[in-house]
């Protein structure tokens, strides 16, 4: 079976005053049974690590740099990640995707260095609203899935999560029979790809609007193994509805 992942993207919020939330989400599930993450703010990431490491709750980047060092101002590698107490890195979020010009190519090339670097890659895949209603959901993501994705994967070193570009920040969330569609064709496609051994032991997470209100039935997803988490991991009292939701899944 595959881990089950909560995960926390902050994205570009917060500064010190949101450690408390990190530190109050830690002490509300001190024996959880699935695996949590935050993805701070670069520059919170190296300080919540150090308050959050004797307890359940792990640290995770936004991004990293394709290359393992060099002259790439502002930028930050695998290795800086994993030295700042992150076990995951979020790569190829479509917010990055669309604001930065990441292709597929360059998304894998970040996979590659997280990966050599020990950090665990979650790889975000997704179609817009406009290739949905063209019809083109499913090749959209076989794309993203063949060129954001390294040859050489296991389960401990690749997280997949599916997140419609339309629902990331929206309220609106795909049906539960979209879900499965894509979620299903992600599952076979690493299969393929993979084997069997592998590709039916990676975390696959929904993302998109995830909320305590609608987690569960999300969860009851075949082949929804967590979710990948925006606004509603900013405040402990929001995420820990949807992490219990996934306990219970
Ligand atoms: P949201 O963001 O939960 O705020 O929709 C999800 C994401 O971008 O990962």
């Amino acid at each position: 079976m595959p881990g089950k992942l909560a995960a926390g993207n902050w994205k570009m919020n917060g500064t010190t005053a949101a450690l408390a939330e990190a530190r109050a989400l830690a002490e509300a599930c001190p024996d959880p049974a699935v695996s949590i993450l935050i993805c701070p703010p670069a520059t919170l990431l190296s300080r919540l690590s150090d308050i959050l490491a004797a307890g359940p709750v792990a640290t995770g980047g936004q991004d990293c740099h394709g290359a393992a060092s060099g002259a790439h101002t502002g930028d930050i590698s695998a290795a800086m990640l994993a030295d700042a107490g992150a076990g995951h890195v979020i790569l190829g979020h479509s917010e990055r995707r669309a604001d930065h010009g990441e292709t597929n190519a360059d998304v894998r090339a970040k996979a590659e260095a997280a990966i050599a670097a020990g950090l665990a890659a979650i790889v975000c895949v997704g179609e817009t609203a406009a290739e949905r209603d063209a019809g083109d959901t499913l090749a959209v993501i076989e794309a993203q899935l063949a060129g954001s994705l390294p040859d050489a994967i296991t389960p401990a070193t690749v997280i997949v999560a599916y997140e419609p570009v339309w629902a990331i920040g929206t309220g609106r969330v795909p049906t539960l029979d979209q879900i499965d569609e894509v979620h299903a064709m992600i599952r076979a496609n690493l299969s393929a790809r993979y084997g069997a051994e592998t590709g039916d032991e990676i975390t696959l997470l929904y993302g998109g609007s995830v909320k305590g209100t609608n987690a569960a039935e999300i969860f009851a997803v075949a082949h929804v193994n967590g979710a990948l988490v925006g606004g509603a991991s900013l405040k402990s009292t929001d995420f820990l509805p949807i992490i219990q939701a996934l306990e219970a899944s």
